[in-house]
């Protein structure tokens, strides 16, 4: 985590010794007198392991002084998510583990079935699915519906989510920071959705899978691996508004994921 959204997420805070959420709060506090420490002394940057993240998160969230958050309602025609998906996209509704959740209207856990053929990634919400609480549901969201049918499939048949579940202001690229402490939650996602294939939609989503500076005209259409997952990078619907001639290299792409599946491959997409 580095400084800036770190800090500020744990300002305000003030020491009292009663109740549990009181004691976590003196807790937060002395953390955040040693991190502004650090900062004054250079320090930009500290290693945080995702599990102590995930367990402050928790423990934030059960905290009885926390101010009730709205939970994201299931989308009309997309089916509610199993059990352990919903505890996910609960804590994701309360968190504020980056600058993110300061501007955020609904968060965006992602959504779709269970156990997918495929699980689609891209970028973090824009304006839509940040009044939604859906993910790929504005312009870009249509053309994946269409490379997502003319593939076979309805959305409601797969995975579509995101590497940032918050939309960063004026849909600026999230930060390196933000991915971070993001991540967590999408790890969490693939091990209980257990896709067959996973499709990183655009450089960023590869950025946050791989962690790697290569841009994605080098990678599309070569499989990678991430957590022994078959893994398809490929252009981002958004990119394919600007530059429709790119949507030729998707559709090869798509057709080489639905080979790995052993699905048909239609011979032509009508996207
Ligand atoms: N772009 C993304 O990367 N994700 C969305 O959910 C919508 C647009
Ligand atoms: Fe939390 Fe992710 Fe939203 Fe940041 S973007 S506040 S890490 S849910």
């Amino acid at each position: 985590m580095s400084s800036g959204g770190g800090f500020g997420m744990l300002a305000g805070m003030e020491h009292e010794n009663t109740h549990p959420g009181e004691r976590m709060r003196s807790l937060i506090a002395s953390v955040e007198a040693h991190l502004t420490r650090l900062k004054e002394d250079g320090v930009t940057t500290v290693e945080v392991d995702p599990d102590t993240v995930r367990a402050w998160s928790e423990t934030a969230s059960a905290s009885p002084e926390s101010p009730p958050q709205p939970i994201p309602e299931p989308a009309k025609g997309e089916s509610p998510v199993s059990d352990p998906l919903d505890a996910i996209a609960r804590r994701v509704a309360s968190c504020q583990l980056c600058r993110l959740c300061e501007t955020r209207n609904r968060t965006v856990p992602g959504q779709g079935a269970p156990n997918p053929d495929i699980m689609f990634i891209g970028e973090g919400p824009g304006a839509d699915e940040d009044k939604q609480g859906l993910a790929f549901v504005g312009r870009a969201g249509q053309l994946l519906t269409k490379i997502i049918t003319a593939m076979g499939y309805e959305r409601e048949d797969v995975w579509i989510g995101n590497i940032v579940k918050c939309r960063p202001p004026n849909n600026r690229v999230p930060t390196p920071d933000e991915m971070a402490a993001c991540m967590p939650y999408l790890k969490e996602q693939i091990a209980l959705l257990k896709p067959k294939v996973i499709v990183c939609l655009g450089a960023t989503a590869v950025k946050g899978l791989f962690d790697t500076q290569t841009g994605i005209t080098k990678l599309r259409g070569q499989w990678m691996t991430f957590e022994e997952i078959d893994t398809m990078p490929t252009y981002h619907p958004a990119y394919l508004l600007r530059n429709p001639p790119a949507k030729r290299d998707v559709w090869e792409d798509m057709k080489e994921v639905l080979r790995k599946l052993g699905r048909p491959v239609p011979e032509k997409s009508k996207t």
